[in-house]
């Protein structure tokens, strides 16, 4: 009786990631979803605890108590713009853990028996694999993006005969201890080849694809959670970590389109890694356009219609309040106002669209690329705030380019281009930015924030 109460439990806990996972997909829904989501992992956890096996409730209090806090104190000093790292992180423990537990399974139940069944020890082996590959691996994707470690992709010779003599060994190994289990020293071996394989796995990798790599690794974290789930039958990891399995592969898939990246490519090639294309003097020697907030406020209040193109400076800058305002005006005086989002602006999936909201811009206002590139054409002023790659014409007309067929917002297009940002810097790419040279385009060299200020008091005046 008691086990169907925890299993319904477990089936209802399920129910609600699924509908939370659903709901996480629209704006408008995702608070709700997210609500959903966390009532069903407490209730998961709750039952848990009331499940017989559990072998201490104060080591499960501390440990809850110092993981609460740790994570508490990191998610408050963590920046909107270090969110990729905060979750390669967050990965990395995930991943780690799976791994510990499997290996904390294997001697608590090994030594007593002698043996174990065969799917506790093939399930065991997969976790830890996995596990010990996500943790590196992530740690390493973390540090890149910190700036710990050179972000440029370097190929290591034999590089990839390397990763498969590790991977190789690893199974090897995991199948013997399978056929083999009181030979529990293994388990380490495994653990070691494993965390060398996720270090040179993703050291070659260029700080470019670590997006995507963070999206897979966020996946693999979920394979192991859901072989950890078998390892110790529990239900309710199994699903959870196939879901967050499943999703994380989904992420991959559209951030490599979102990028112009095969899978293969980001893991085994080192193209992107290096930043190639133009010199800077070469594309904006004599060209470039520079303009005033008075200026751009004269070109917006006869505009019909105005297209934002928000990135990562955008973020940067935390400009979203102030472009709110400027948008609120334009609409006051008749313009039709529209947020056109790139899949990978800024450096995290949902980037833009998360600031936008806190900004409180209306949901219907935000454009996929898709859906706002073949009208960018008709566009009286798009006014790119922070954004650099994703509006780069390079990708389009230089087969070379380090973003070469990565699909960008046309914004090239419009009748008139204004870029605000501090200088003629790169972006992430690290190339320049023939846009910033077009005869259509007006560079406004400021911070985001203080530009689209003065671009309001300027408008004001003029319409008073
Ligand atoms: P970027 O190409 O990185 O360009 C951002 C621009 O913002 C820079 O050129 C910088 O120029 C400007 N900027 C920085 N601080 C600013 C400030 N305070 N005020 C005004 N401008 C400021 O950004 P993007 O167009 O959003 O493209 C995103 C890039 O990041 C892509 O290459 C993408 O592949 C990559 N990436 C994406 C993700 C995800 S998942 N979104 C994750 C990691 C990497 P100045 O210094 O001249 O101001």
């Amino acid at each position: 009786m008691r086990d169907a109460i925890i299993q319904l439990a477990y089936l209802v806990a399920a129910v609600m990631f699924i509908f939370g996972l659903k709901g996480l997909s629209r704006p408008r829904t995702a608070a709700r979803a997210n609500l959903i989501g966390a009532t069903g992992m407490l209730l998961a956890v709750v039952v848990t605890l009331f499940d017989q096996r559990i072998l201490s409730y104060e080591l499960i209090v501390i440990g809850g108590v110092i993981g609460a806090l740790v994570g508490a104190f990191l998610a408050m000093r963590v920046e909107m713009t270090g969110m990729p790292e905060m979750v390669a992180l967050l990965n990395a423990f995930g991943g780690g853990a799976s791994a510990l537990v499997a290996g904390a399974s294997l001697y608590e139940t090994v030594p007593f028996t002698g043996s174990a069944p065969l799917d506790f020890l093939i399930a065991a082996m997969i976790s830890t694999l996995i596990g010990a590959v996500t943790f590196s691996g992530s740690l390493v994707a973390a540090a890149k993006l910190r700036g710990l470690i050179n972000d440029a992709g370097k190929s290591i010779s034999g590089q990839q005969l390397l990763n498969a003599a590790l991977l190789m060994g690893a199974i090897l190994i995991s199948l013997w201890l399978v056929l083999n289990p009181t030979q529990l020293w293994l388990f380490w071996l495994v653990v070691l080849l494993s965390v060398v394989l996720g270090v040179t796995l993703v050291m070659p990798i260029g700080g470019a694809d670590m997006p995507v790599v963070i999206a897979l690794f966020n996946s693999y974290s979920g394979l192991a959670a859901s072989a950890t789930g078998f390892v110790l039958n529990n239900n309710a990891l199994i699903i959870t970590g196939s879901l967050v399995g499943a999703s994380g592969l989904i992420l991959t898939n559209i951030m490599c389109k979102a990028m112009n990246r095969s899978l293969a490519n980001v893991l085994f090639g080192v193209a992107g890694a290096s930043a190639t294309g133009p010199a800077a003097d070469e594309v904006y020697a004599g060209k470039v356009k520079s303009t005033s907030p008075d200026e751009v406020a004269m070109l917006l209040e006869g505009a019909q219609r105005v297209v934002f193109v928000p990135g990562y400076g955008m973020a940067v800058a935390q400009a979203q309040h102030a472009v709110r305002g400027l948008s609120d005006r334009l609409d006051k005086l008749g313009a039709e106002v529209e947020f056109a989002i790139h899949p990978v602006a800024g450096r995290m999936p949902g980037h833009m669209n998360v600031l936008l909201a806190e900004a409180e811009i209306p949901y219907d206002k935000l454009k996929e690329m898709d859906e706002i590139n073949p009208t960018l054409g008709q566009v009286d002023v798009a006014v790119v705030i922070g954004a650099n790659d994703v509006v780069n014409p390079l990708a389009r007309t230089d087969p070379t380019s380090p973003i070469a067929g990565m699909p960008i917002l046309d914004v090239d297009k419009a009748r008139s281009v204004v870029v605000l940002k501090r200088s003629l810097s790169p972006g992430f790419a690290k190339i320049a930015n023939p846009l910033f040279a077009a005869d259509n385009t007006l560079m406004l060299f400021m911070d985001a924030k203080q530009g689209v200020q003065e671009m309001i008091t300027a408008l004001d005046e003029l319409t008073e």
